[in-house]
C-alpha cells in the first residue's frame, strides 16, 4: 500500500511540476483529488481492506491528500503570478508614444460672423430676440406695410405653407413681433434663418439674417449712420467709410442701402466693387410711420430705424467667398479653413 501510495505521489509531483497554466492544472486536480479521481479510489477501496489496517490506510492516504493540495496550491500561487506577470507585460501602456490626436471642430463660418456681430451689437446695448421660422403672413408682410396685393412681395419668392402661413423671407417679422410684445424703448437684434425660393452662386434657398431694431424718441437717420459705422468699423476695418444711397423698403421711410468702401481696392474701383470702390452691405431705414401705427406704438411720440442684414453676404465679403452654396456644401476641407 505505501509503495502505491508513494507511487501516486510521484506521479501527481511529476504532473504538478510540468502543468503550465492554471487550466492543467485543475485537470490534475480532477484527476488526483476528484470525485473518481486517484486519491478518492483509495479511499473507496479501503472498504475491502481487513478492519485492522483501516485507520493506517485511512491516515496515510488523508495525508497523501493534504501533501498534493499543498504542492498544488503552491503551484497555483506560482502560476498566477505568473499570469500577472505576463498580462502586465503584454498589456503594458508606453507612455512616450505619440497620441492619437482627435480632430477639433471649429465653428461654422456662418457662425462666426453671428457671433461677431451680436458682439459688436451687444456691446452698443442691443437685445437679442429670435421669432419663429415658420410665419404668419400678417408678421412677415402686411404689419410691415406690404399688404396682400403689394408689388413689393414679388421682391422675395415667398415659400407658402398655407395661404396665411409661410417660412419666413425676412427676419424683419421679428420686428413687428418685438414692437407688439414690448414697450419702448427699444433695441433688438434678431439672428435667424430666413427662407426664399431663389438659388444660384450668390443666393440660396434657406440663408441667414440679422434684423436690427431701435425705437425711442428723437430717432433720425444720424442715429442709423453712426450706429451701423460703429458696427463696421468694427466687423471690417477701422478706416472705412461708408455711406447711404438712397432706396426702397415698404417698412422703412426713408429707406437706404449702407454701402463700404471696397476692402480690395480701398474705394479705387476693383472687380470686387465692380469698378465702383463701394460695396453694398446691408438694408436699413427709418421705421415708416404706418409700422409703427400697425403695432400700437404711436408715430408722433417714437420713432425707430431698422435694419437688415445678409450674413452670407457679410461672410463672403470678409472672407473673399465666391459661392454662397459653399456654406452648405459641408466640405470639411472648406469649414476647416475658418478655425
Ligand atoms: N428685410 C430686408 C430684406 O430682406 C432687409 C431690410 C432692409 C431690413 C431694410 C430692414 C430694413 O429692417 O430697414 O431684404
Amino acid at each position: 500500500m505505501q509503495e502505491k501510495i508513494n507511487e501516486i505521489y510521484q506521479n501527481a509531483l511529476n504532473a504538478i511540476s510540468q502543468a503550465n497554466d492554471l487550466k492543467a492544472l485543475d485537470e490534475i486536480r480532477v484527476a488526483y483529488l476528484g470525485k473518481s479521481g486517484l486519491v478518492t479510489g483509495l479511499l473507496k477501496g479501503m472498504r475491502d481492506l481487513p478492519q485492522e489496517e483501516r485507520p493506517k490506510v485511512g491516515q496515510m492516504v488523508n495525508e497523501l491528500r493534504e501533501k498534493i493540495t499543498t504542492v498544488m496550491s503552491q503551484k497555483e500561487s506560482e502560476l498566477k503570478s505568473a499570469e500577472m506577470n505576463n498580462a502586465l507585460a503584454s498589456e503594458r501602456v508606453d507612455v512616450t508614444m505619440p497620441g492619437k490626436k482627435d480632430d477639433l471642430g471649429s465653428l461654422h463660418p456662418i457662425n462666426l460672423v453671428r457671433n461677431e456681430l451680436i458682439e459688436a451689437f451687444a456691446g452698443m446695448g442691443f437685445e437679442i430676440y429670435e421669432g419663429p421660422e415658420i410665419e404668419l403672413d400678417e408678421y412677415n408682410f402686411r404689419l410691415l406695410n406690404i399688404p396682400q396685393d403689394h408689388p413689393a412681395r414679388d421682391m422675395q419668392d415667398t415659400l407658402y405653407i398655407t395661404e396665411n402661413i409661410l417660412l419666413r423671407t425676412q427676419t424683419s417679422s421679428g420686428q413687428a413681433r418685438v414692437m407688439q410684445e414690448k414697450k419702448p424703448p427699444l433695441k433688438i437684434l434678431s439672428p435667424g434663418k430666413v427662407y426664399r425660393a431663389d438659388d444660384d452662386a450668390t443666393h440660396s434657398p434657406m440663408f441667414h439674417q440679422m434684423e436690427g431694431l431701435v425705437v425711442d424718441k428723437n430717432i433720425t437717420l444720424c442715429d442709423l449712420k453712426g450706429t451701423l459705422e460703429a458696427f463696421l468699423k468694427k466687423m471690417f476695418k477701422d478706416d472705412l467709410k461708408t455711406r447711404l444711397r438712397p432706396s426702397y423698403f415698404p417698412f422703412t421711410e426713408p429707406s437706404v442701402e449702407v454701402d463700404v468702401t471696397c476692402f480690395e481696392c480701398k474705394g479705387k474701383g476693383c472687380h470686387l466693387c465692380k469698378g465702383t470702390g463701394w460695396i453694398e452691405v446691408l438694408g436699413a431705414g427709418i421705421v415708416n410711420r404706418r409700422v409703427l401705427e400697425n403695432c400700437n406704438i404711436n408715430p408722433d411720440e417714437y420713432q425707430g430705424f431698422a435694419f437688415g442684414i445678409g450674413l452670407e453676404r457679410i461672410a463672403m465679403l470678409k472672407y473673399g467667398i465666391p459661392d454662397i452654396r459653399l456654406f452648405f456644401e459641408n466640405d470639411v476641407r472648406f469649414l476647416k479653413q475658418f478655425k
